[in-house]
């Protein structure tokens, strides 16, 4: 199995990432999960974390909280998607097991120097503080990180949260910066890809049917999702966008991209935190990332009821 770091802001989405990697630990191996602030407040991102592996049934992986505020700006939260909590939706008890002691960030920075070079992957579901700040205060780890795999950024789709930018990206795009900058592996899942894997309402049936605590939670989860984009888009169903990056860590043949630069805009209050994907390869700008373009969401999907199943 893969090492894997999963850093991440819960939100709905975020946990059924979550559960998914749990759920697979053939090919997962999770070191820790890291918190940062995004969907709502970190004191709330590091209780619905652990809220979530209680779910899965696994009190004993290490949970941190890190960043609480992007590096030079101030937290955007978005609530208006996941509701007050971050995990509107289910009823959930609140967590017993306690946080895992130490800042996120520095778990992040001494997992990577106790392993070999190239052998762990992060797996950033929400704004990259957390991991620019590793990477800016230790840029030695960097040669440890087999791969970093994450959800953010839209290039034909646009943005979410502006016109041009995606939420990920938008709260914290000097961090993004840092991280499109450097030099790591990256695979991006942006807006292009998510917006195809859809819990449309037969997807979000085989969830409930599994009848078990994670499968009607996560039926429950959807469901509130489901109404900001339905009201607002008149989409089908809810983006599943999180579990997208640990789904690619288990069968990444789902998916499909190219190998492009891609570039984030910190200037512009217009456009900031615009992926500038070179889709075209219209530069000579060097890649640095497999950008996503496209899911088999079917695929996706069998294989998310599949492992959740398993829980
Ligand atoms: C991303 O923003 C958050 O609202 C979701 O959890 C996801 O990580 C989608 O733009
Ligand atoms: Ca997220």
């Amino acid at each position: 199995p893969r090492k894997t770091i999963i850093d991440t802001d819960p939100g709905q989405d975020d946990a059924v990432a979550i559960l998914l990697a749990l759920a697979s630990p053939e090919e997962i191996d999770v070191l820790g999960i890291t918190c940062v602030a995004g969907n709502v407040p970190l004191p709330l991102t590091s209780k619905n974390a652990r809220i979530v592996c209680e779910l899965a049934g696994k009190p004993d992986v290490k949970v941190f909280a890190g960043c609480d505020r992007p590096l030079g700006r101030e937290l955007v939260t978005a609530e208006h998607v996941h509701g007050k909590t971050g995990l509107d939706g289910p009823d959930l008890p609140d967590p017993t097991m306690p946080l895992a002691d130490g800042h996120a960030v520095d778990f992040i920075i001494d997992t990577l120097k106790s392993h070999e070079p190239g052998s762990v992957t992060i797996c950033p579901l929400g704004p990259l503080t957390n991991i620019a700040t590793a990477f800016q205060r230790a840029p030695e780890i960097t040669e440890n990180v087999a791969e970093i795999v994450l959800m953010g950024g839209g290039y034909f789709e646009g943005g979410n949260i502006t016109p041009a930018a995606e939420f990920n990206i938008y709260v914290d795009p000097q961090a993004a910066d840092i991280v499109f900058k450097s030099g790591v592996p990256l695979v991006v899942m942006p807006l292009d890809v998510t917006h195809k894997a859809l819990v449309t309402k037969p997807r979000n049936d085989a969830f409930r049917t599994l009848g078990t605590p994670v499968g009607i939670a996560v039926a429950e989860m959807t469901d509130f999702f489901e109404r900001f984009d339905k009201e607002k888009y008149g989409s089908e169903g809810a983006p599943l966008h999180d579990p997208c990056v640990t789904a690619y860590l288990i069968n990444p043949d789902l998916f499909k991209g190219r190998h492009i630069n891609v570039a984030i805009e910190t200037q512009s209050e217009l456009t900031m935190g615009m992926t500038v994907a070179d889709w075209w390869r219209v530069t000579d700008r060097a890649p640095n990332a497999l950008f996503m373009g496209d899911i088999d969401a079917d695929g996706f999907f069998a294989l998310l009821t599949e492992r959740l199943a398993r829980l």
